[in-house]
């Protein structure tokens, strides 16, 4: 069934919603959805320019969007993001905190190493992204979704939240970090009526895992420890993310939702599935 034909409690007429990480990957098909789903959008990256694209794809379905540029690395960013957005769409209903990031190198490639084979300035980086930021962002979102009939914080997590994941050290400890504050949110602000959920995929498609999924040995070894066998696309979790940020979820909140075809259940491995040799012992 197509977004624009959802029964009304999954869709978001009217309200107001602003995407971080929405220049690419899982971003930009949430970005697409719930403009589909009727929100009026606030979009970050950034850049605004890395952003041209995902606003090129909305054309024609809603004509209120707002391209936010800020480095979520920077102090103050998240917040300079949250007003900019509330300002331009004169409030705001939803968050979907999407952006995150591994380490990277000097030209922007994924460092996937063991801990004590990185630097710790690194890790403060993964640190300040994927868990400074998302505080920074839920403080200065809080005054704007609490004057809102329909607030609800989506905080973009990871099935390595649940797992660890050896090689994303930093990654993996920012996720399960994000989902502590995933819970104490909820409870904490549950009597303003602010909804606050996470959404923690395991293996999608997208630039962050082109590394791994681009070297055959090493995907088809991730997707044989994946009950479905496959890598999720950016749009199975659009959906997911439209259903925790819609009215369809109005009782729902402090919830991990996992997106994993099975991952993180702890026999999945029952399931029977043969294993190839693990490419990264020799
Ligand atoms: N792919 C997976 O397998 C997977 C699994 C579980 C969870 N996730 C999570 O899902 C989210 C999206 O992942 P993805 O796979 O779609 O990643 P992606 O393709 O690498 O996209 C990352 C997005 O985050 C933005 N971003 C990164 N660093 C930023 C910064 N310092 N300031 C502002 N924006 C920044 C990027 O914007 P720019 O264009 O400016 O770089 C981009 O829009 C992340 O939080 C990730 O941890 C991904």
């Amino acid at each position: 069934m197509p977004v624009t034909d959802l029964p009304a409690p999954f869709r978001l007429d009217g309200l107001r919603a602003l995407i971080t990480g929405a220049s690419r990957g899982i971003g930009q098909a949430i970005a697409a959805t719930f403009a589909e789903a009727g929100a009026e959008l606030a979009l970050s990256a950034r850049t605004t320019q890395a952003l041209k694209p995902t606003s090129d794809l909305l054309n024609g379905h809603n004509p209120k969007r707002v391209l936010i540029g800020a480095d979520l690395a920077d102090r103050g960013a998240a917040e300079q993001t949250v007003n900019e957005a509330a300002a331009a769409l004169g409030g705001l209903d939803i968050i979907v905190h999407n952006a995150g990031t591994l380490p990277q190198d000097d030209d922007g490639n994924p460092i996937l190493a063991p801990l004590h084979k990185t630097r710790q300035r690194d890790f403060e980086h993964v640190v300040s992204v994927n868990l400074n930021a998302t505080a920074a962002l839920a403080r200065a979102a809080h005054p704007h979704l609490e004057r809102s009939d329909n607030a609800s914080l989506v905080i973009m997590s990871s099935a390595a939240a649940v797992s660890g994941c050896p090689g994303m050290d930093a990654y993996a400890a920012t996720k399960a970090a994000q989902l502590a504050l995933t819970r104490s949110l909820a409870v904490g602000w549950a009597r303003t009526g602010i909804r606050v959920n996470a959404l923690c995929p395991g293996w999608v498609a997208t630039d962050m895992t082109a590394a791994v999924k681009n070297v055959s040995a090493i995907s088809d070894w991730l997707m044989a420890h994946v009950p479905l066998g496959r890598w999720a696309t950016p749009q199975e979790c659009a959906y997911a993310a439209l259903y925790l940020a819609s009215p369809a979820s109005s009782f729902m909140t402090g919830h991990a939702m996992a997106l994993d075809g099975g991952l993180t259940i702890s026999e999945g491995g029952l399931a029977g599935i043969p294993k190839p040799p693990s490419p990264f012992v020799s």
